[in-house]
């Protein structure tokens, strides 16, 4: 038996950049700004990922049970600091551990 660690996977939102740039994989736990930065999407940000600046936040859906990290009580803070809705994730403090689909308002 083989235990294959499944990467994760980042699906775009908007019909344009979902079909432009397709699924992007990427390891598992990868930090999702990271990743995104990475792949050559602009993400806000004046702290660069130490969680302070919240302009990160993104709306992102877990297309799959467990897809994204837990909310550690950090970020909790800082969701509840700029009263952000349901969906939306400092995305410096986000792991990717499943299949996600996210969104910006500026992409
Ligand atoms: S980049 Fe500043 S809080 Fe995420």
């Amino acid at each position: 038996m083989s235990s294959t660690v499944r990467p994760g996977v980042i699906r775009f939102a908007k019909p344009d950049l979902k079909s432009s740039r397709g699924d992007i994989e990427v390891p598992r736990g990868s930090v999702l700004m990271e990743a995104l930065l990475k792949a050559g999407l602009p993400v806000a940000s004046s702290c660069r990922g130490d969680g302070v600046c919240t302009k990160c936040r993104l709306r992102v859906r877990e297309l799959e049970a467990g897809a994204a990290s837990g909310i550690s009580d950090f970020e909790r803070g800082l969701l509840d600091r700029i009263q952000a809705d349901r969906a939306e994730r400092i995305s410096c403090q986000t792991e990717v551990l499943g299949l996600i689909e996210v969104d910006a308002d500026y992409w």
